[in-house]
C-alpha cells in the first residue's frame, strides 16, 4: 500500500496540466497526509475552465467552512440547521469548537452569517487511504433560516453518464504578483461513465460504490479548496467534491462522494444530530 500512495503522489507530481496558458500543479491525491488535500499549493488552483459567480447567483446554499480561522471547505446547507461536507475536511480538525460555518458570502474575505458548530458525524466507514465514503453532517448551534441563504434537497435523480452538473467553489490561489484570490467559481461538469473513471484512475485509487466521477477532461473540474462543496442537478445536492489526481487532468476525472449512494447515511445522522 506504502508503495502504492507514494506512486500515486509521484503521478500526482508529474501530472501537470496546462490549462488556458495556467500551470495547475496539483497533489490532490497525497493520501499520505491527506490534510494536505485541502492545504493550497504553489499554483492557481481554482475551479477550472468556469466562471465567477456570486453565492447569490447559486442560491445562496453554498457555505464557506473555517477550522481555526483558516478557510477549509465549501460546504452545502440541506436543513436550516444541518451543513453536507466531506469527511476528509475534518482530518486533523475534531475540534467541534474551531469550526464556524460561513453562510451568505461570494467573496472568502467577507464577513458573512456566521455560525458556530454544535456538532458533527463523519462516515465510521470514511478511510483517508482510499477515500471510500467521504461524507460528514454538522450541526449548527443555531439556525440559518436567513434571508439570501437557501438550501439544496438531497438528490434524487439517477447521474447517467452525460448528465450535466455546476460545482462551486472558493479555491485560494497564492500570490504571484496579483495578491490572493478569493471570488467564487462555478463551472459545468458532465458525468462521466464510471467504468471509464475506474479505468482511469486503475491502479492509483480504487473508485468505490460511494464514488461517481465527472468533468470535461483537460478542461473543466473542480479541484484543491472545492472540496466539500456540492455537484448541484436541479437544486438538489448530488455529489460532494472529494478528490483528484491533478485538476481538470487529460486523463483524470474528478471524483465526488454519491449523495444518492449515502443518503441512508445523511439522513440517519440528521436524525441522530437533532437530537442532540
Ligand atoms: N481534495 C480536494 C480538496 O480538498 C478536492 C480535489 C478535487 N479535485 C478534482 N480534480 N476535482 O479541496
Amino acid at each position: 500500500m506504502r508503495s502504492l500512495l507514494g506512486c500515486i503522489v509521484l503521478v500526482t507530481a508529474l501530472v501537470s496540466d496546462h490549462v488556458h496558458g495556467q500551470e495547475i500543479t496539483n497533489h490532490t491525491i497525497d493520501v499520505e497526509k491527506v490534510a494536505k488535500l485541502v492545504l493550497p499549493n504553489n499554483h492557481d488552483t481554482r475551479v477550472i475552465g468556469g466562471q465567477v459567480t456570486t453565492n447569490w447567483k447559486l442560491g445562496g446554499y453554498l457555505m464557506a467552512l473555517v477550522y481555526a480561522g483558516d478557510f477549509v471547505c465549501g460546504g452545502t446547507l440541506i436543513h436550516d440547521l444541518i451543513v453536507l461536507t466531506a469527511a476528509h475536511c475534518f482530518l486533523g480538525r475534531m475540534k467541534v469548537s474551531d469550526w464556524t460555518v460561513v453562510a451568505g458570502i461570494s467573496k472568502l474575505d467577507q464577513k458573512g452569517v456566521r455560525r458556530k458548530v454544535k456538532d458533527f458525524i463523519l462516515s465510521e466507514k470514511f478511510k483517508e487511504e482510499d477515500m471510500n465514503m467521504d461524507v460528514a453532517v454538522m450541526l449548527l448551534k443555531s439556525s440559518l433560516r436567513v434571508k439570501g441563504i437557501g438550501k439544496l434537497s438531497l438528490c434524487s435523480v439517477n447521474l447517467n453518464p452525460g448528465l450535466e452538473l455546476t460545482v462551486s467553489g472558493w479555491g485560494m490561489t497564492v500570490a504571484r504578483g496579483s495578491g490572493p484570490q478569493t471570488l467564487l467559481r462555478t463551472v459545468t461538469v458532465p458525468i462521466i461513465h464510471k467504468s471509464n473513471c475506474r479505468a482511469a484512475y486503475q491502479p492509483m485509487a480504487k473508485i468505490t460504490d460511494s464514488m461517481i466521477c465527472a468533468s470535461v477532461l483537460g478542461k473543466k473540474d473542480a479541484c484543491t479548496y472545492d472540496s466539500g462543496g456540492p455537484l448541484v442537478y436541479k437544486k438538489q445536492v448530488c455529489g460532494i467534491v472529494s478528490f483528484g489526481i491533478g485538476c481538470a487532468s487529460k486523463r483524470y476525472p474528478g471524483v465526488y462522494t454519491d449523495v444518492m449512494y449515502v443518503k441512508p447515511f445523511i439522513l440517519k445522522s440528521i436524525k441522530v444530530l437533532l437530537k442532540r
